[in-house]
């Protein structure tokens, strides 16, 4: 028996997984060990461990194994290597697509809980103001989860993103996050949330200032000019300050000079608002981590996130089976959802069913929802009297919406994401769309293994003409074709 230490994620079970197939080890003969949370986010590990991209394996391993490495059962990585030396050694090298096969389904199993995390996290981290420098009147926001998997480090890029020009720290039990305006640093877990006890809130920050403390760019005499001593003592850090640049004049010894980083302006009032958007969303009860769907729907009945629920008759919710493989988001409810209660049933809906029924997609089996959960409309009298017609939601709107989504697509964790047009774009990847140029399967992280960028069905409502319409519709149904479970 062969005992191995996996090291601090999946860059270093890479390359100890590498030496073991050079040599032959069958995955019987060796025993993980079990790391320890102390060891995630050390140091260094991925410049240590870069050359074990070298190994020839399939991408959908990779990815499978990415996702596994985050899962918390301490046998994934004796999972991993089975897999590996069967894709590898056996040459099963399309395993991967075998859903059927125990090994993949466990670890498909793992994939989607560590996904599922990874939205709660997105969903329910909940930033509180702690301190404004007084110097720069910069602030810096701290929150606390406690997510099951070790998803910290796959979760910080989307806060960075949203929060990009404010200082933030994510502190969990499996790895704490940071991010100063310029650059993410991971720390490792801490047992209790330090919000609210300053002296854990100290200790935590001492430990992330040390992990980001750089000895070869120290110059004591620029320090004291950008930072005056008589500053430091209100610092936590600062009591560190000495010892460290003590401990740097070792550390700094075959280090190479970097060339200073620009640090990105700060705009405050981009993230201000932001948070306002997140938070004005939950005055009342939800989302939160624990609720149901059945729970979340009834949350958002009193969702006053922005004004949309003062014109509207219902809330309308996504509807589907939980456990779907496949989950849509439209825009928002029309004229005949809002009176309902229900999603594209109306001339959109219609559309839609057939378009998926053409493409070979059971809707029973499907989650359909919208990014806004509220019907926008106006008066407008015509010749055949007053109707309410469509405006499309605006940013704010969609921003004040967005909780509710990622809630939806946390409890249902999809393989596939099917985004209908530019709102629901909008909201899920948080940028402008332009369907025309993006149009198809495109890469989003993680918010399901594939995500399908397409039009909406009310666009191919309007399109003029009857040749036009049905090559557009034909087009349409050629792009839900891309994402077919087979
Ligand atoms: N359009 C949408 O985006 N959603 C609906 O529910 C109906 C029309």
């Amino acid at each position: 028996m062969r005992s191995v230490d996996p090291g601090s994620g999946f860059e270093s079970w890479r390359v100890a997984a590498k030496r073991l197939l050079a040599e032959n080890v069958d995955p019987a003969q060796v025993l993980w060990e079990k790391e320890t949370d102390a060891g995630l986010f050390g140091p260094n590990t991925v410049a240590e461990t870069g050359a074990a991209y070298g190994t020839n394996v399939p991408a959908d391993f990779v990815e499978l194994a990415r996702s596994v490495s985050c899962h918390c059962d301490p046998s994934r990585w004796a999972l991993l290597y089975r897999i590996l030396w069967r894709i590898v050694k056996d040459g099963e090298r399309r395993l991967c697509m075998i859903a059927s096969d125990p090994d993949i389904a466990k670890a498909l199993r793992m994939q989607k809980n560590v996904r599922r995390e990874i939205h709660k996290m997105h969903a329910f981290v909940r930033f509180r103001l702690m301190e404004t420098d007084e110097m720069t009147g910069r602030e810096t926001y701290a929150a606390w989860i406690e997510p099951e998997h070790h998803v910290v480090e796959a979760s910080a890029p989307f806060f960075r993103n949203r929060f990009a020009n404010m200082d933030w720290s994510i502190f969990t039990p499996k790895g704490c996050a940071h991010w100063d305006g310029s650059k993410l640093s991971f720390t490792p877990g801490i047992e209790k949330s330090p919000i609210g006890n300053e002296d854990a809130l100290e200790l935590a920050w001492k430990t992330y200032y040390r992990s980001i403390f750089n000895p070869a760019r120290v110059k004591v005499k620029m320090m004291q000019t950008e930072m005056p001593k008589k500053y430091w003592k209100n610092l936590p850090e600062a009591e560190l300050i000495g010892e460290l640049i003590e401990e740097s004049r070792q550390r700094v010894q075959g280090m190479h000079e970097e060339q200073p980083r620009l640090v990105k302006p700060v705009a405050r009032n981009a993230y201000l608002g932001e948070l306002k958007a997140m938070s004005n969303v939950v005055p009342c009860t939800g989302p939160s981590g624990e609720q149901t769907l059945e729970q979340l729907a009834k949350a958002a009945e009193s969702c006053r996130g922005c004004p949309l629920w003062k014109d509207a008759t219902n809330v309308v919710f996504g509807e589907g089976p939980e456990n779907a493989r496949i989950m849509i988001v439209g825009e928002q409810p029309g004229d005949k959802e809002d009176i309902a209660g229900k999603a594209f049933i109306g001339p959109a809906g219609r559309l839609l069913d057939e378009a998926l029924e053409e493409a070979g997609i059971d809707r029973s089996t499907v989650y359909v929802t919208n990014a806004v959960k509220h019907f926008k409309w106006k008066p407008k009298d015509t010749p055949r009297g007053k109707i309410r017609l469509h405006q499309s939601p605006g940013k704010g709107e969609i921003d004040a919406c967005r909780p509710w989504v990622l809630a939806e697509l946390q409890r249902i964790a999809p393989d596939i994401l099917i985004l209908l047009g530019g709102t629901a774009a909008r909201s899920l990847l948080e940028r402008e769309v332009k369907i025309t140029k993006e149009r198809g399967l495109i890469d989003a992280g993680s918010l399901a293994k594939r995500v399908l960028l397409t039009v909406h069905p009310s666009y191919l409502l309007r399109v003029p003409g009857s040749e036009r319409k049905s090559a557009e519709r034909q087009l349409f149904i050629n792009d839900l074709k891309l994402v077919v479970p087979r």
